[in-house]
Formats: structure tokens, sequence, C-alpha cells
């Protein structure tokens, strides 16, 4: 063991470059080595061609030739900043996290605010959902929550995920955006109803990143140290308010300014004006959840804050910009798999699929070994995965096999005890939930989340994009529309057909 520890020190003070090592003070090649020149290439003569022996140009643009990676297939675009998270209420009767056991205690944490359905270069205020991620380094390992702006998602089955996706985002034929194939889908799947009401108000188009609120949307659950669950739902809440753009003055500004919400954070936190959010969780007994009026776990539906109080946990504030936005934001990988003991995922079908879908997407996005980059390194890691291309840390010569008579590390009791097993037996079988209540939590929305103001903006940034959807689709969305509100859809079809 003490082996062990030595050389996972070691490794770990060279990483951190604590053991110094010779910097040279002039550029070099990748390999260390004292470049000759900077700026040119060598040739045959003044005006002659380029010689392959010039192995400084040609380190220097083979590097350059693999600098972009894969974008990330949905959340393209995003900017990140790093912080603190600190308890300010005791939830260990729900959980023994060690992220949540005492009042006054801190954990770093990294943030990651994204666009969903935005490419890499497309204006920060266009009408979409965000993305909400945060890290937490705790002393367990690394608990990531994996959230967006709104509490309530497009699907309840993540087989349809890739669908949604695709006809959310560019068509394949023109890579333009498309409403008919949007409204389509919405239509196709009026499980979809919910989310549409949050994407098409204001709420689709934030006055910044700092003004928005974030949610896990799933239903996951917390074990206590006796062992007993509760479902819960965590809520991150903006202490700076929400504020958000009518669509017309979010569309005035992508004129003038592609990376306002990104320009805003980062300006803020440079100015030390630290934006914060209150952590909050709903929580549901299993004897609530056997006996709720709707499925707990179906993401379309939130669960109404007066049955299920708020209970507050705690305080995220960012305090510091990245130093390299390659290093800290693009190689950052989120991924709702990474929870510590005292959280655990429930039944819910979305976050199942989640949980493969991140993993997987990133060992294609960043390679085998992106957990061992800084910005995804937990404090702890000791087991007997081994090598793979990139490796920075094989665990030197710690012993890897298990069971093993060497002093090798051994799954935690602990952990073990806060597992949460639970029945469960039925026909494995493919089961339609399409039509669980689409409708109701949608009217609540309009009728009581909006006012007359914000019912107005919804009419109005419904047809600024359903008006470019295909005539038969519109009819389509006004029949949907009514079954969330009659005089909704009757405005929306008299706006449409007199501007046929
Ligand atoms: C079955 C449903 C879903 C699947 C298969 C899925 C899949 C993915 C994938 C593949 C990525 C890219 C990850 C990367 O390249 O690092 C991603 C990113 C993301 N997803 Fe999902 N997602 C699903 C549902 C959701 C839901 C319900 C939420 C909201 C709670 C959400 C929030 C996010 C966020 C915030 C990111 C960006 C993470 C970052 O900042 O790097 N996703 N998702």
């Amino acid at each position: 063991m003490e082996v062990f520890k030595t050389i996972f020190l070691l490794y770990f003070l060279i990483l951190e470059k604590v053991i110094p090592q010779t910097c040279p003070s002039s550029s070099t090649t990748s390999y260390g080595s004292p470049l000759i020149h900077d700026d040119h290439t060598a040739t045959v003569g003044s005006n002659g061609p380029v010689v392959l022996e010039d192995t400084e140009f040609l380190d220097e643009m083979s590097h350059f030739d693999r600098e972009r990676i894969p974008p990330r297939v949905v959340h393209a675009k995003g900017f990140g900043a790093s912080g603190y998270f600190e308890v300010t209420n005791d939830i260990t009767k729900y959980s023994a996290a060690k992220v949540f056991s005492q009042i006054g205690k801190k954990t770093p944490i990294a943030v990651r605010l994204s666009s969903t359905l935005s490419d890499q270069g497309i204006a920060d205020t266009i009408r979409d959902v965000r993305g909400f991620s945060v890290k937490f380094y705790t002393e367990d390992g690394i608990w990531d929550l994996v959230g967006n702006d709104f509490p309530v998602f497009f699907i309840r089955d993540p087989r349809l995920f890739p669908h949604v996706i695709h006809a959310l985002k560019r068509h394949p034929t023109t890579n333009l955006f498309n409403a008919t194939t949007r409204w389509d889908f919405y239509t196709l799947r009026p499980e979809t109803a919910h989310i549409v009401m949050w994407l098409y108000s204001d709420m689709g188009t934030p006055y910044s990143m700092r003004h928005i609120n974030g949610y896990g949307v799933n239903t996951f659950k917390l074990v206590n140290k006796s062992g007993q669950h509760v479902y819960c739902k965590f809520h991150l809440y903006s202490r700076q308010g929400i504020k958000n753009y009518s669509g017309k003055e979010a569309a005035a500004i992508q004129a003038s300014d592609l990376d306002i919400y990104q320009r805003d954070m980062f300006n803020n936190i440079a100015k030390g004006n630290y934006p914060s959010w209150t952590m909050h969780i709903q929580v549901m007994t299993q004897n609530q959840a056997d006996t709720s009026t709707f499925n707990i776990f179906d993401d379309t539906k939130v669960w109404p804050e007066d049955q299920y109080p708020l209970i507050e946990v705690g305080r995220l504030t960012l305090t510091k910009n990245p130093i390299n936005y390659f290093e800290e934001v693009e190689q950052i990988a989120f991924c709702p798999t990474r929870m510590v003991p005292g959280i655990r995922p429930s039944v819910d079908r979305m976050l199942h699929g989640r949980l493969y879908s991140y993993t997987d997407t990133q060992l294609y996005r960043l390679g085998a070994n992106y957990m061992q980059l800084p910005i995804n390194r937990p404090c702890n890691v000791q087991n007997y995965q081994r090598d793979g291309k990139m490796t920075f840390y094989s665990q030197g010569g710690a012993v890897n096999y298990h069971p093993n008579s060497f002093g090798g590390p051994n799954a935690s009791h602990w952990a073990q005890s806060l597992s949460s097993p639970y029945f469960t037996s039925g026909v494995v079988g493919v089961y339609d939930n399409g039509d669980e209540d689409n409708f109701s939590q949608a009217t609540y929305f309009y009728k009581h989340r909006l006012d007359d103001a914000g019912r107005n903006n919804f009419i109005e940034n419904v047809f600024d994009e359903l008006r470019n959807a295909e005539r038969f689709i519109q009819k389509k969305a006004i029949k949907m529309f009514k079954k969330i509100d009659e005089s909704l859809a009757q405005n929306l079809a008299t706006k449409l057909n007199s501007a046929k």
C-alpha cells in the first residue's frame, strides 16, 4: 500500500509540476528542441521549393492539422468557469454524499454553460434550450450534474434522442435549420408539448447565462447513511434572477454580437462580480412515488412545488475564468453516470439512456483516457484499469488484477451500504409511453406561468418560426395547440392565415 501511495504521489508531483523541469528560454519544437527560426521555412535559395529537411515546419504543421477535435454532437457551443459549492443547509437525513456532509463545507466545481442545438459559431441568443453542467470534485470522486435551463425535456424515451436532435438541427440537404422538420416532430410526438411552451416563451432567449436556472431534469435517488432512499430532483436557482429578451430583442443582438453570453460571463467574473446559484432539491418518498398521480420518472413533467416543496442545499459561485479554453472547456467531459455514494440513478428511462450515451461519445470525442486529463481527473483513482492510447498515468507498478494477495484496492463497504438495491420484475418488451398526459402541464404553464405579455410573446415567437413551415404542418401544430389552450390555437391560426 505504501509503495502504491508513493508512486501515486510522485506521479501527482510531476503532473502538477511541483518537481521542476528545466525550461528552455527559446521557443521549441514539440519535442523541446530550440527552434532555428520562428517565421520562415527552409527553401532552396530565396525563391526555391521548401525542403523536407525543414523538420521544424513539419512538426508545427502536422500539429496544427490536428488541432480540432469533433465538436459535441449536441451542446457544441459553450463556455466555462470554475468556482465552488458551499453547503448552506443540512440534508444528511436524505443523502450521505460527502459533498453535503456539513454546513459550510466547500467543494471545487467546474461549470459549462452551452446552447443545445447551435453549432459552435452561431449566435448565443438564438432560441434554444441552454445546458447547465456542473462538475463537483468531491473527496469521493467526480459528481456531474448535467442539466438544462428548463425543468423538462422533449421526449421520455431515449430511443428518440437521435431523432429529436436530427429534426431540430440542420436539414441533411439544405444544411439549414428547418421549421417543417421541427414542427413535424413536435406534432408527431406531443410529449414535446410541455418543453415547447418553455422554449417558445421568452425563456428560450435569456438575457444572459447568469440569469438562467439549471435543472437536473431527470429523477435521481438520494440515499442516507442508513441506506434509506428518497427520489430527488435537483434545481439551481439563479441568484441574479431570471431575465429574458423578447424574440425581437434577441434577434437584434445577433446582428451585433454573436458571443454576448460568453462575453457577459467572462467580463463579470473578471470584474469580481461573481454569479451564483442556490441549489435546491425536491424529494419524494417511495410511498409518495407509488401513489403519485403522474409518472415521477417522466422527464416531460415537473413535480409541483406546492406538493414537493423546494429544500435548500447550498450555493454555487463562479469565481474564475479558464486560463486555457481548450484544456478547461473543450476537453471537459460531463456525464450523468458520474455519481458518488449517496446519489444513485432512479429507473428514469431517459436517465438510463444518458448513462450510456455520454461516456460513449466522450470515448470518441476525446479518446480512451480522457478521464486522465487534468480538468476531468478525480483526486482518488486506484483500480485495475490500465493503459490505452495517451495514457498519462497507468498506476505505476501497482498490482493490476483482482483478487490479489499484494494489497491492491478493494471495493468500499461504505459505498456498498449506500448502493440502494431494489426489487424489480416484469416482462421484457417494448412499451409505448408516448401518450402519458402530454398536455395538462403545458396548459398550466401557458395559463399560470405566463402573464398576458408573456402569452402574446409566446404566440409571436411560435409564429416567427412556424410561418416558415409547410401549410399541412402548420395545421397539425394548431391542432396540437388546441389541446393546450383553445384561444392560443385560435390566435395563432389567425396570424398564420393572415400571413399566407
Ligand atoms: C436520452 C437522452 C439524452 C442523450 C442520449 C443525451 C446525449 C448527450 C450527448 C451525446 C452529449 C454530448 C456529450 C459530450 O460530447 O461531452 C450531451 C451533452 C449534454 N446534454 Fe444530453 N442527452 C440526453 C438528454 C439530456 C437531458 C434530459 C439533459 C438535461 C438535463 C441533457 C443535458 C445535456 C448537457 C447540458 C450537455 C452538455 C454537456 C457539456 O457541457 O459538455 N441531455 N448529451
